[in-house]
């Protein structure tokens, strides 16, 4: 079942530009009558009467999803956006506001933390009219979970069953769902003009070839990299923007599956206290796509290079500025920083599987870990 992988976790890695393609195709269709929406979710329509904000529950990767989603909501359909870890929010909810969407994201769809928020959250919107009490909604690989009863809407990742505790494969999927949610409510309000719906939707239609791209020039760079940094105590993981959460899910496989310790950082945060922690010990790995805030975090990186720290930057290739800082390279394509989430991902999930698998460890079933969390 592995089909020739060593583990279950590098299978799934490959399988992110099949489960793309198919995101691709139940999320978005071309039609030539202007008047039909390019995005189709299913979703009801009492969802988007009205909505003011948007908050999100998730825990671990789903969580990171979630940051990438709350990007992308407030950027392209100007919603107010908030992220909460589901273990935090059960205890400690926003006041409640009727025409607010609450979105729970969760791959397994049994996450205790994920489930108990949204149960929370429904009951007290049981006095409501009926279409605030519609106002949930679940992104989950596994529509038949306790998620999929619980909630009236449901986005379906459709990512096939995932076996490494590592997720990979239902994040990139889970980032799919983001941008065709993020597009349709742009769409639907016209927060931005449907040329650059339509530009966007082509960008992702680039994003499978890309990824496979990826995967085939970073397997040997990265195990080159596990090589060298096997045994390595402590990794710092910078981006920005749109790429600060990949930045936390790099951080997040790596702790995972190969038992180092890694911080993931917003790259301008660091002279706030973290910088302290650099010298020649401690790599960095800069997430620099050219975009809005491209400058500030090869600045950032400087400083860090400054500290002795050696700069490992996950960065398109053609640059030549950025190529010059970094001692090592993660190349991904030149892609629009707005959909690039997608690609800076996976050289992180390789880089992770690599040292881990190099220090030989159990990857897809790591130490204190399970596939769901369905204790508090
Ligand atoms: O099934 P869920 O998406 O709700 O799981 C949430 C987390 O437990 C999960 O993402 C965990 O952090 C993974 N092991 C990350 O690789």
């Amino acid at each position: 079942e592995k089909q020739g992988f060593k583990h279950f976790m590098l299978k799934e890695i490959y399988e992110q530009p099949g489960v793309v393609r198919a995101n691709l195709e139940a999320y978005f269709h071309n039609s030539t009558d202007a008047s039909v929406s390019p995005i189709n979710l299913g979703l009801s329509e009492s969802l988007y009467a009205d909505l003011e904000q948007i908050h999100i529950v998730a825990c671990g990767t789903s969580w990171h999803a979630a940051l990438v989603g709350k990007h992308l909501l407030e950027q392209l359909a100007e919603i107010p956006t908030q992220v909460h870890y589901a273990s935090e929010y059960r205890y400690a909810p926003s006041p409640l506001t009727p025409n607010t969407l609450i979105i729970g994201v969760t791959q397994s769809g049994e996450t205790a933390d994920t489930l108990a928020a949204l149960a929370m959250e429904k009951e007290r919107r049981q006095g409501q009219e009926a279409k605030y009490q519609a106002r949930l909604l679940g992104i989950t690989n596994r529509p038949e979970s306790s998620l999929g009863h619980m909630v009236p809407n449901i986005i379906s990742t459709l990512a096939g069953i995932e076996i490494g505790v590592a997720a990979t494969k239902t994040f990139i999927a889970q980032l799919m769902a983001f941008y065709a949610l993020a597009l349709d409510l742009a769409a639907r309000r016209q927060t931005i003009p449907k040329e650059t719906v339509e530009q966007i939707i082509n960008g992702l239609r680039q994003i499978p070839q890309e990824i496979e791209e990826t995967l085939a020039s970073q397997e040997r760079l990265t195990e080159h990299l596990a090589h060298e940094f096997a045994d390595t105590q402590d990794f710092i993981f910078l981006g920005r923007g749109i790429n600060f959460p990949i930045a936390l899910e790099g951080a997040l496989k790596l702790k995972e599956i190969s038992y180092i310790h890694a911080e993931g950082y917003p790259a301008g945060e660091m002279k706030h206290g973290p910088i302290a922690l650099l010298d020649a010990k401690v790599p960095v790995v800069a997430i620099a796509v050219p975009g809005n805030v491209y400058e500030k975090v090869i600045s950032n990186a400087q400083e860090a290079k400054a500290r002795d720290s050696r700069l490992i930057g996950v960065t398109p290739v053609k640059d030549g500025e950025a190529a010059e800082i970094f001692n090592d390279l993660l190349p991904v394509s030149s892609v629009d920083e707005l959909l690039s989430p997608i690609l800076t991902v996976v050289p992180l999930q390789l880089l992770a599987y690599h040292i881990a698998a190099r220090r030989g460890l159990d990857v897809d079933q790591p130490r204190n870990l399970a596939k769901s969390v369905t204790v508090e």
